[in-house]
């Protein structure tokens, strides 16, 4: 798929508010009114509806929004909404973009939307009696499973598979579970799939005379990946379109540091998810089950290690990432949030699949990013620049007022509420 849309905007980040929200609505071809819940306080999200989605409500809760601009991903340029309250995450992702956009782009693929159903037993049958239970009643499963949800399956998903998995606790006592395999299509598949694994529970124990304990959803998609590459062009000096050699041989032994140290991994995977979860709250995704999946995923092979591993293949410096993504654009507040919809508006993917691509590109860019500064001159510098920005706002300075506030604030190192009311004042008294 190729699209005409161009999200290399230069400048975008030195916009007002005003024409930066001008900018967006005309690379997504939309008027500025369909952007409105964007602009407006509550996001749009009136208090009856808020009031009515969890308990013991009080209000609605705002963090800032912004556009990482540069992304190409399998030959389709996005602006990717981002809420993260943390400083120079969108400005690294935008970044790390415009170098990977220079070479072939971001490339990512998500396989098929297959969850998992656990249904519990807590005092298991001897075998084979639970394997030959599911042996002789998986046909019987799918057609009542599928009965739940007919609209799933018209569009194509539904139950596909059961397999049974003997395990033995801690104490040494067997147990087993059942996992129901369901294809949830555009969905992130939690009803869909608790359902049916309710639904399928009392079959299982009248099949077997044996009493089921939970019956709930993994939140380890290990079926539900998305593999992301990116590559950017090695070329002496660097620069916006390529890496030096020198700095990429520094972001691979950064990588190899991650992939074989926990304690740096953990941080390195943090860095993804800031990308990540940033995507994930725009889109009102269930960013903890994601988190929870990552994590796990990157514990599988039984230690816990890096997310993305980056390499020098030839003249690119190539990373790659396989991370479990159980997103939805069906469900959820996908329908509700009126900034969810509009979000969504300006991404413009189809499909939970699509988006799931996005989003694991921008975690792999984050990393790129986040590696690229930490093995060159540090993260300091930047957030520091941008703290000072936040405390010069802060501090009461005008839109106008705070690239002046921000220079004489890094020129004095003062990064603090201080350094930005003293060089507010100095400013104000030398006009
Ligand atoms: C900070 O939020 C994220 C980083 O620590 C990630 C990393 O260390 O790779 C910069």
């Amino acid at each position: 798929m190729t699209d005409t849309r161009n999200s290399r905007l230069p400048g975008f980040s030195r916009l007002s508010t005003e024409a930066r929200l001008d900018a967006v609505a005309a690379f997504a071809g939309l008027a500025r009114a369909d952007l409105a819940a964007l602009e407006s306080p509550d996001n749009g999200l009136p208090q009856a509806i808020a009031a009515n989605m969890s308990e013991n409500n009080v209000g609605r809760f705002s963090l800032p929004l912004g556009f990482a601009t540069n992304f190409r991903v399998n030959d389709v340029d996005y602006l990717v909404p981002m809420v993260i309250e943390e400083p120079s995450v969108v400005a690294a992702a935008s970044f790390a973009a415009r170098l990977l956009r220079a070479g072939r782009g971001i490339e990512a693929t998500a396989n098929n939307p297959i969850m998992i159903g656990q249904i519990h037993f807590p005092e298991p049958p001897p075998a084979p009696i639970l394997e030959d239970a599911l042996a002789d009643h998986k046909a019987e499963l799918a057609t009542v499973l599928n009965a739940l949800h007919p609209r799933l399956v018209a569009a194509g998903g539904g139950f596909r598979d059961a397999r049974v998995r003997r395990l033995v606790t801690g104490d040494g006592e067997p147990i087993a579970c059942i996992h129901l395999h369901v294809d949830v299509r555009d969905a992130m598949g939690a009803n869909a799939v608790n359902s049916m694994a309710e639904a399928a529970a009392p079959l299982f124990e009248a099949w077997t005379g044996s009493r089921v304990g939970l019956r709930i959803l993994s939140n380890l998609p290990i079926h539900r990946r998305v593999a992301v590459e990116g590559r950017v062009a090695l070329a002496p000096g660097g620069g916006d379109h390529a890496m030096d050699p020198d700095e990429a041989r520094r972001v691979v032994e950064a990588s190899r540091f991650a992939e074989a140290d926990p304690y740096r991994a953990v941080t390195a995977n943090k860095g993804i998810m800031n990308g990540i979860d940033a995507v994930l709250l725009a889109t009102g995704q269930d960013f903890r089950a994601v988190e929870a999946a990552a994590h796990a995923f990157a514990a599988y092979e039984g230690r816990y290690t890096a997310m993305a591993r980056w390499r020098v293949e030839g003249d690119d410096l190539v990373g790659r990432m396989d991370v479990p993504l159980a997103l939805g654009t069906v469900g959820g507040i996908t329908a509700v949030h009126p900034a969810v919809k509009a979000n969504f508006k300006v991404l413009g993917t189809t499909s939970a699949s699509q988006l799931s691509e996005v989003v694991a590109a921008v975690g792999l860019a984050q990393n790129l990013a986040a590696t690229r500064a930490l093995a060159s001159e540090g993260i300091q510098k930047g957030h520091m620049r941008l703290h000072a920005r936040n405390f010069a706002v802060q501090a009461g300075a005008t839109p106008h007022e705070v690239p002046q506030v921000v220079a004489a604030m890094v020129a004095a190192g003062r990064h603090d509420m201080q350094g930005a009311v003293e060089a507010l004042a100095a400013m104000r008294a030398s006009r």
